[in-house]
């Protein structure tokens, strides 16, 4: 029997990530257990999909607390209360305190819709459509003090067209989001991710084709 990662997963919204972890797990593909799921968010959507899949989840509303530092620390306890090694950030909309970096050095990864580091923080989509890219894409990271600025793991690229809203370019991401988010996580179930300064090394991991990829398609050279 394989050991099993124990997850936390942080959420505020949708839970579209938790879900594509959840389901992965009740495939065989991912070898982990989700332990909690906490919310800052009473409503999220998240806490429905933890529920039907009988998965414990704590509301933790950081408008109950007077600062950063108090909702971090309670986090941190249930967190260690349910024995969480690896900490996912599955849409968590919160910027984490230095003291909850501390507390899981290296041990907290956040998906990002955006090839970081381009277009960090909110509305990534709606900023890469509007700027004209040609390419945009998701990164899954280690969280670090900054905004969506630790060490990378992971990218998925996909391609941007002049005709795509938000919407059209937020929907191809997310689609890729929910394929990424798995792996990096086994990766780190395998014990296959080194860290050498702020460069992750994925032991074992297979170079991709030496190819460009181009968009447009070229058409002469
Ligand atoms: C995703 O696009 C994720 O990259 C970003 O927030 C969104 C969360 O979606 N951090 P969901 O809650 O997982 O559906």
């Amino acid at each position: 029997m394989k050991q099993k990662i124990n997850l936390g997963a942080l959420v505020s919204g949708s839970g579209s990530n938790l879900q594509a972890i959840i389901d992965n797990i009740e495939k065989g593909l991912l070898d982990g257990v989700i332990n909690v799921v906490i919310s800052n968010n009473a409503d999220a959507y998240a806490l429905v999909r933890a529920k039907k899949h009988n998965i414990p989840s704590v509301v933790i509303k950081h408008s109950d607390f007077k600062n950063r530092e108090d909702f971090d620390r309670e986090m941190i306890d249930v967190l260690k209360s349910f024995s969480v090694d690896l900490v996912v950030m599955a849409g968590f909309m919160r910027l984490l305190t230095p003291l909850f970096l501390n507390a899981f050095a290296m041990r907290i990864m956040n998906i990002h819709p955006a090839i970081l580091p381009a277009f960090p923080g909110v509305h990534a989509q709606k900023r890469a459509a509007d700027y004209g890219v040609r390419f945009s894409g998701c990164t899954v990271h280690f969280a670090d003090e900054g905004v969506d600025s630790g060490p990378i793991i992971i990218q998925a690229v996909v391609p941007a067209y002049d005709d795509d809203t938000e919407d059209t370019l937020a929907a191809r991401i997310l689609k890729e989001e929910h394929r990424i988010y798995p792996q990096a996580i086994q990766f780190y179930a395998e014990g296959r991710i080194e860290l050498i300064g702020r460069k992750v090394r994925i032991r074992g991991s297979e170079r991709i084709l030496e190819a460009a990829l181009y968009n447009p398609s070229l058409t002469v050279f």
